[in-house]
């Protein structure tokens, strides 16, 4: 086929800035699309840390000569712009750099104008690519709501000037949880002339529902999920808006960057191993436990957890579960937690850590050093949550030698089989949750040559992005195609 010039809009993209895997995916699967032979350019905005690292020399961002005049309606906004390339990868990658909207802020997300912003780095992204430098994309890629306003602004207003008319978008959900709504206004600013959706309240815009409603197609992170949302129960409200547009939503599995998550050489691992050097694990988890400042123990089953501390990942029913699992319900066991988020779910990881100093260990914030020490030195890899669109934590476990225990929604369905990778429950209920992690436990006490053949069947799937590629080559395409008529 044709190699294609592809423009990914993300909010996220790793190593340059991550919250969550929609970093991940934001900076490899452009890489697993160059491989095929693509032109890929990536934009995402110049958040303090980016700028930081540019004013200090000491990284690879670069300024880029371009000044942006940025339309809006009040006026045009002046914004600069940084480049870098993916690392291990020639695909450049653009910053929009806008102190106010984005350097200044202590945060990438969380402020009450976040529609604005995001719908003005949308803006400033098309004007970058296309007027300023000329490069026409044969398709868009706008990832999640944060850039769902240039999906929009291309079907309705861009369609009057020439440069930006008829170009095909493919616009991925990561996560319908998130919507990003502010007053209509923002179409006044943003030179939109449409009606409402019956999504949106009066007087309301929805990035995500238009992201769905305007985009040439639309795509999720697996087949389940894609499943979930069309219904009343995992829809958040654009159920009906999804059903309309069944036919252009496609399920794809997330992969991942094998180049940065390889236990055998994994940097931050002290013993690097594969399948078969398995036993390499437990000097892992001597320094896991030494880490977290919990006895060296071999003998014991370890627990580990990587997570936002959000609601979604199942925080309400873990901590039942980690009651049982301390007060030795299952036999004696460790547990490490390393995760950031909501401060009721830090209280309560707290409260648990300071009754059982010597079993529960946990570390509140977010640290991409110690994450691969907790999927390489852990034995159990716990992800029960309430929905979850792909999930990299498990695929990571997997490929990293530890078994995960999940609860069968979303991508952790279609990820993790019971019994053969790792255990499943269905419910969202501590019962379950709990069930599955007694017989999970159960077979690492009394039979070792099951537990490491479900190890190595983990580790020698591939979760790597090859397929999942293709299969985004075939959206680009079937876009392409909607679009010119063919
Ligand atoms: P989500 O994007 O919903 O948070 P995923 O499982 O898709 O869930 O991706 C989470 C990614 O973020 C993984 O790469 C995981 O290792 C990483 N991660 C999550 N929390 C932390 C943390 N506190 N410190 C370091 N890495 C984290
Ligand atoms: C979102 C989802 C997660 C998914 C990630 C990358 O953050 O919560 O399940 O893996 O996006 O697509």
């Amino acid at each position: 086929m044709q190699p294609l010039k592809i423009l990914f809009l993300s909010a996220e993209v790793a190593p340059f800035a991550k919250a969550g895997g929609l970093a991940d995916v934001c900076g490899s699967l452009p890489k697993a699309l160059a491989a095929l032979g693509h032109d890929v350019r990536v934009v995402m905005p110049a958040y303090a840390p980016i700028e930081a690292s540019y004013h200090s020399g000491q990284g690879t961002i670069r300024s880029h000569p371009v000044t942006l005049q940025v339309p809006m309606g009040y006026g045009t906004v002046p914004a600069g712009v940084l480049e870098a390339t993916l690392p291990g990868s020639k695909v450049p990658v653009y910053f929009i750099a806008e102190w106010h909207r984005f350097a200044s802020r202590a945060f990438f997300y969380g402020y009450w104008d976040d529609p604005q912003r995001f719908a003005f780095f949308s803006r400033a992204a098309l004007d970058l690519m296309i007027a300023a430098l000329g490069w026409r994309p044969d398709v868009i890629h706008a990832h999640d709501w944060h850039a769902a306003p240039a999906v929009t602004w291309l079907a309705t207003a861009g369609q009057a000037d020439g440069r930006y008319a008829n170009i095909p978008t493919v616009y991925t959900i990561h996560n319908l949880m998130h919507q990003g709504t502010a007053p209509w206004e923002i179409f006044h600013d943003m030179g939109i002339l449409t009606h409402g959706l019956k999504e949106e309240h009066y007087g309301e815009v929805n990035w995500m529902a238009r992201g769905i409603y305007h985009a040439t197609m639309i795509t999720t992170v697996s087949p389940t999920y894609a499943r979930e949302i069309m219904g009343w129960e995992g829809g958040s409200g654009l159920d009906a808006l999804l059903r309309h547009r069944s036919f252009d939503v496609h399920g794809i599995l997330n992969g991942l960057d094998y180049e940065v998550w390889d236990p055998t050489r994994d940097p931050h691992l002290v013993a690097p191993f594969d399948a078969a050097r398995l036993d390499q694990r437990q000097h892992n988890k001597r320094v896991l436990q030494e880490r977290f400042r919990l006895p060296q123990r071999d003998d014991l089953p370890l627990v580990g957890m990587v997570t936002r501390l959000d609601r979604q990942k199942g925080l309400d029913i873990t901590g039942h579960v980690l009651h049982l699992l301390l007060n030795n319900f299952a036999g004696e066991a460790q547990c490490v937690v390393l995760g950031a988020g909501a401060q009721h779910y830090v209280d309560m990881l707290e409260h648990l850590a300071g009754y059982h100093r010597d079993r529960l260990s946990i570390f509140i914030g977010y640290d991409p050093g110690l994450a691969p020490l907790i999927y390489g030195g852990s034995d159990l890899f716990l992800m029960p949550s309430l929905f979850e669109p792909c999930g990299l934590g498990q695929l990571i476990a997997m490929r990293y030698g530890s078994l995960p225990v999940v609860r069968a929604t979303g991508g952790l369905a279609d990820t993790v089989r019971h019994g053969v990778t790792g255990f499943t429950f269905q419910y969202y209920s501590s019962d379950d949750c709990w069930n599955a992690l007694k017989e999970a436990l159960y077979i690492y006490h009394v039979d070792r040559e099951s537990w490491q053949a479900m190890q190595r069947t983990g580790m020698a799937n591939d979760y790597s992005w090859v397929s999942s590629a293709r299969a985004y080559q075939q959206v680009y395409e079937w876009a392409i195609a909607r679009v010119r008529g063919w």
